[in-house]
C-alpha cells in the first residue's frame, strides 16, 4: 500500500486547542510511516494550493498556544460547485490520500461535498459554540467556558461592590451552550438562549427575587443569538426600575491558552482522525461520546442539531432561586 499523505487544515472561527489538534495529526501521521502536510488559511489555502510539508519539529511548542498557527478562514467559495471541484482536484494533484478538517459544522458541510467528489476526508470538531452533532463536546468549548467564568467573577466583584445588575453577552449565534454552561458555572440569576423564547418578565422576577434574599449582585447571561446584551440591559432597566449594565465579552472568548481538557481532547481526536483515514475510512468525523472516541458520518455533525440540555437549563434556574 502506498504510504499515506495526510493533510490538515483549520477552518471557520478559531478555537483554543486547534494547534494541539494539528500537532496530533502531524505526529500520528509520521508515526504511522506517512507524510504530513499543512494547509494555510482553511479551505481558501487549499484552493490557492497553500500546501506545505510538516515535520515533527514544525509542530513543537504549540500545545499551549491559542488560535491556529495554520491560519483559518470562512470560505465562501466552498459553497459553490466550482470551489468544491477545484479543492478536490488540488488534493488529487498533490496526491493527498486523506484530509483532516478541524472546524465546526460549516466546515463539515464542505468536507462532505468533497467526499462526494471522491476525496477522503475526516472531520475533527473544534468550535467554542459546541454545536456540532455526534460529539458530547468540541475542542475549544471548555477553554471558552473557563474564560467566560473568569470574566464573570471579575464583573461580579464590581456588581457586589456597587450592588449593581449586569447582563453578560456571550457568543453563540444559533446555540445557547456557552450561555447555559457558563450561567450554571457562575451562578447566574437567569440565562437567555436562542433555543428558549426570551421572557423578560421572568428574568426581572429572578433578579428581584435574588435581591430580596440579600444578593448583592445580579448576573444575567445572554447568548448573542437570543438577544443583544445591550437590549436585554435596556429592557431590564425599564422593567426592574434600576440601571442595568451590559458587558459584551466578544472575541476574548475565542483566544487564550487551551485548557488541559481541550489539549487532551485535541490530541485524542487528531490522532483518531489519522488512524481512521489510514484504515481507509472516509467521510466521517470523530466525536467524544461517554468519554470514548468514536466515528460517525460527517453529516451527523451538521444534520442533527445538537440539543441544548434542557435538564441543565432547568437546574440553572432552580439553583438560582
Ligand atoms: O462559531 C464561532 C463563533 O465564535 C460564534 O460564536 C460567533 O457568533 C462567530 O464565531 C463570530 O464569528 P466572526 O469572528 O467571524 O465574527
Amino acid at each position: 500500500m502506498a504510504e499515506p499523505r495526510i493533510a490538515v487544515l483549520t477552518s471557520g472561527g478559531d478555537a483554543p486547542g486547534m494547534n494541539a489538534g494539528v500537532r496530533a495529526v502531524v505526529r500520528q501521521t509520521l508515526q504511522l510511516g506517512g507524510e504530513a502536510f499543512g494547509i494555510g488559511h482553511g479551505y481558501e489555502g487549499l484552493l490557492e494550493e497553500e500546501i506545505f510539508p510538516l515535520r515533527v519539529g514544525d509542530v513543537g511548542g504549540l500545545l499551549d498556544h491559542g488560535g491556529t498557527f495554520l491560519g483559518t478562514a470562512r470560505s465562501e467559495r466552498m459553497f459553490t460547485d466550482a470551489g468544491i471541484g477545484l479543492a478536490a482536484s488540488v488534493l488529487e494533484e498533490h496526491q493527498i490520500t486523506g484530509l483532516v478538517v478541524i472546524g465546526g459544522d460549516g466546515s463539515f458541510r464542505a468536507a462532505e461535498k468533497l467526499r462526494l467528489h471522491g476525496s477522503r476526508v475526516c472531520g475533527v470538531p473544534a468550535t467554542i459554540d459546541n454545536d456540532v452533532g455526534c460529539t458530547d463536546t468540541c475542542i475549544g468549548f471548555d477553554t471558552a467556558l473557563n474564560t467566560i467564568c473568569d470574566a464573570v467573577s471579575k464583573i461580579r466583584d464590581t456588581a457586589s461592590s456597587h450592588e449593581r445588575r449586569f447582563v453578560v453577552e456571550v457568543m453563540g449565534r444559533r446555540s445557547g451552550m456557552l450561555a447555559l454552561y457558563s450561567g450554571l458555572a457562575s451562578g447566574a440569576d437567569s440565562v437567555l438562549v436562542p433555543e428558549v423564547p426570551s421572557d423578560m418578565g421572568a428574568v426581572c422576577r429572578a433578579v428581584l427575587r435574588g435581591e430580596r434574599r440579600g444578593k448583592k449582585h445580579s448576573i444575567v447571561m445572554v447568548a448573542e443569538g437570543a438577544m443583544s446584551g445591550m437590549r436585554v440591559a435596556e429592557e431590564l432597566s425599564k422593567l426592574c426600575g434600576e440601571e442595568v449594565r451590559a458587558v459584551v465579552l466578544g472575541h476574548v472568548q475565542r483566544g487564550g491558552a487551551p485548557s488541559a481538557f481541550d489539549r487532551i481532547l485535541a490530541a485524542r481526536m487528531g490522532s483518531a482522525a489519522v488512524e481512521s483515514l489510514v484504515q481507509g475510512e472516509g467521510g466521517v468525523m470523530v466525536g467524544l461520546r461517554n468519554a470514548a472516541i468514536r466515528t460517525c458520518p460527517l453529516s451527523d455533525g451538521y444534520e442533527t442539531p445538537k440539543e441544548l440540555p434542557y435538564d441543565l437549563y432547568e437546574l440553572t434556574m432552580v439553583l438560582a432561586r
